[in-house]
């Protein structure tokens, strides 16, 4: 086991990336628990959380991008099973109900203690320089990128109103860990990516001296949608200054075979492959993680067979997704293919392990 490790879970159409720090805490970036698709995330949260007290597993810190369906569901039943300690959320979408399980997410930041309950902002401070709270273990740095630190709740937004801005104000950051990095995007859209540029452009990380937009892997935004850099169709006006300034290595993207939404997109993924060495999907490769050991390159490792074995659905669980059908959670992520189908496919990945070594950023 590597000092630091992000894994990328294949949990389907959704987002759900747990992060290891080099303490044993751990910390996780989005929920999507769907029976059927991908893994199934509490089986991979049961097996390597630290127990915490009363009997359940402690989870360091829960962080959401945002609170649309892809990016939350199943988050009341995680929060209810394990010991959350640190809440990240992003401030500006609060009691506007712009997802169908909005009210599961809402519950869960009501009973959170408000003192444990962090809404970063973005600042060209890393947040644990300025706030010892998110110093969640020595050694890794969290910047924010977005929201905007001059954001507030505005109450006076409609919900239709506040739809609008949830990807504009989705949480972006950057997590460091000795000299290798990563950045997180959630959804973050075009509007969002050119606030952040405009801001953060340029701007140097004062203990590395190395770009502070530049990261060595990129979450790719939004499913490998192309609205992370275009405002309409594919033949609309790309616009890549940000992907170049953050010139990852490497770009994985979270997405379900089958999305409705034709998420990736071929022009962003092509876009992509332009600019990084390596593209990965979730859908292709399965679960994809990211390897970081003290003073050492960091590492690429590509073992879906693992993930797709230890941590499978069981199989009354997919049954009872698929009976329906269709998966009851994919419908609301606009997905239409059948538990049965999405098992087989699991099964007839091949069980293989890729590890691809990496030079730290300079
Ligand atoms: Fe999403």
């Amino acid at each position: 086991m590597a000092d630091f490790e992000v894994v990328f879970s294949d949990v389907g159409q959704g987002d759900c990336t747990l992060v290891r720090l080099p303490d044993g805490e751990y910390m996780l970036f989005d929920v999507y628990r769907c029976p059927g698709e991908g893994i199934d995330i509490f089986k991979l949260l049961d097996d390597v959380l630290p127990d915490g007290e009363e009997g359940k597993k402690r989870l360091k810190c829960l962080a959401i991008t945002h609170a649309h369906d892809d990016h939350i569901t199943g988050v009341g039943e995680l929060y209810d099973r394990y010991e959350v300690e640190w809440l990240w959320v992003p401030q500006h979408e609060e009691r506007k109900q712009v997802a169908s399980n909005f009210a599961e997410y809402q519950r869960v930041v009501d009973e959170h203690p408000e003192g444990k309950i962090k809404r970063p902002q973005g600042s060209r401070t890393a947040l644990n320089e300025k706030d010892p709270d998110y110093d969640l273990c020595d050694g890794v740095s969290f910047r924010c990128f977005s929201p905007p630190g001059y954001i507030e709740i505005d109450e006076s937004l409609s919900e239709e109103e506040a739809k609008e801005l949830v990807h504009e104000n989705c949480l972006v950051m950057k997590v460091s860990y000795e000299g290798s990095s990563l950045i997180i995007t959630g959804d973050s859209n075009l509007a969002c990516w050119k606030r952040v540029f405009g801001y953060y452009d340029g701007d140097q990380d004062t203990e590395t001296g190395t770009e502070v937009l530049a990261t060595d892997l990129l979450h790719g935004s939004h499913h490998g949608s192309r609205t992370f850099y275009k405002d309409g169709d594919e033949s609309s006006e790309a616009w890549t200054d940000a992907l170049e300034a953050i010139d990852p290595d490497v770009v994985v993207v979270s997405v379900g075979e089958d999305n409705a939404h034709g998420h990736p997109h071929e022009d962003m993924m092509g876009a992509y492959r332009e600019q990084a060495d390596d593209v990965f999907e979730t859908s292709q490769t399965g679960t994809i993680v990211m390897e970081v050991d003290a003073g050492s390159n960091y590492r690429i490792v590509l073992d879906s067979g693992r993930f797709a074995e230890d941590y499978a659905w069981d199989e009354e669980k997919s049954a009872e997704a698929g009976s329906s059908g269709v998966l009851a959670a994919g419908v609301a992520a606009g997905v239409g293919v059948t538990a049965a189908a999405l098992a087989k496919r699991r099964r007839d990945r091949k069980r293989s392990a890729t590890r691809l070594d990496r030079q730290p950023a300079a």
